[in-house]
């Protein structure tokens, strides 16, 4: 593939960075309802794959709901990785198995084949040229007949206008290291509107697709969780913004941050986070 290492939004060994995640995780995971995609019988699952999985939170919830399966995650964060590993032997999960990989260099699976991979929220260390070889290494490694599975932000609606100019802001950094193309519009458009597409590019006929709206609205079940995560990755940003892309002053940026906080905060905001899942089976 290449040699980019490191190109995360976010230092991958922060504390912080592991506990959003894995709140992120249950919100994520009660939103979509199941584990697996209704179309997949996952009695009839062998090994299974999560692709860059954090802290391992899907995966393990796959390893412990699921003692037949191979259970295998793995992440460029060795901190992560570890977590999962304590995690799994706290738990007795014997079937599960984590690596620190770094999914941009070419992948090492001799062993095993996987019948389902996970794959969820990459756009945030995966710049947009890099996607058709990333699909390329999980189709290797998917056995014939087998569910690859994507998950994606759509965008993030809100009536916060501190909000807005981050996310705005973002996405001009995404333009600017290749995240997205020059050409797109001003607007964030997240990689959820492009996976269909990526997918009939890399020869995996799309068999599903669902739409997650999570509203967090001020009072909404979700408010709290979200704004916390929204607070905690926006402020873990910076570097990634003022130093990496360039795209803001330091003093700027937080002035926006504190902003955000407080509108986040007033009872008249408005939120609906929009994300997608989109998967596919490897042709017989
Ligand atoms: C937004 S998080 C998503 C984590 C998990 N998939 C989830 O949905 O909770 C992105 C993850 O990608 C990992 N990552 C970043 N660059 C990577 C790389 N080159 N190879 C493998 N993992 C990487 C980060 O450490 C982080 O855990």
């Amino acid at each position: 593939m290449n040699n980019e290492t490191n190109t995360y939004v976010v230092d991958h060994r922060s504390g912080a960075e592991m506990q959003r995640l894995i709140d992120q995780d249950h919100l994520m995971n009660q939103t979509m309802g199941n584990l697996f995609p209704g179309d997949t019988d996952p009695s009839s699952l062998h090994s299974v794959l999560d692709v860059a999985c954090g802290p391992a939170s899907w995966i393990l919830q796959v390893a412990f709901k699921y003692p037949h399966i191979h259970a295998v995650g793995v992440d460029i964060s060795k901190q992560m990785i570890d977590y999962g590993r304590a995690f799994a032997r706290v738990r007795k999960l014997h079937n599960a198995e984590l690596r620190v990989m770094d999914v941009l260099q070419p992948w090492n699976f001799e062993d095993i084949t996987f019948d389902f991979v996970n794959a969820r929220l990459l756009e945030w260390f995966l710049k947009e040229q890099l996607w058709p070889p990333l699909l390329q290494e999980m189709l290797n490694i998917t056995t014939p007949g087998g569910t690859i599975r994507s998950t994606e932000i759509i965008t993030n609606e809100t009536n916060s206008p501190a909000f807005n100019q981050i996310l705005a802001l973002i996405w001009e950094g995404w333009k600017r290291d290749g995240r997205a193309p020059q050409t797109a519009p001003n607007a964030y458009v997240g990689a959820g509107t492009k996976m269909g597409a990526l997918f009939a590019q890399a020869g995996i006929p799309v068999s599903g697709e669902q739409e997650y709206h999570l509203d967090w609205s001020w009072g909404a079940p979700a408010h709290q969780q979200i704004m916390r995560d929204i607070v905690v990755l926006y402020t873990l940003m910076q570097p990634y913004l003022v130093n990496t892309v360039q795209v803001v002053k330091e003093q700027e940026y937080q002035l926006l941050l504190q902003a955000m906080e407080r509108e986040l905060y007033a009872p008249e905001f408005k939120g609906i986070w929009h994300y997608k899942s989109v998967w596919g089976r490897k042709p017989l």
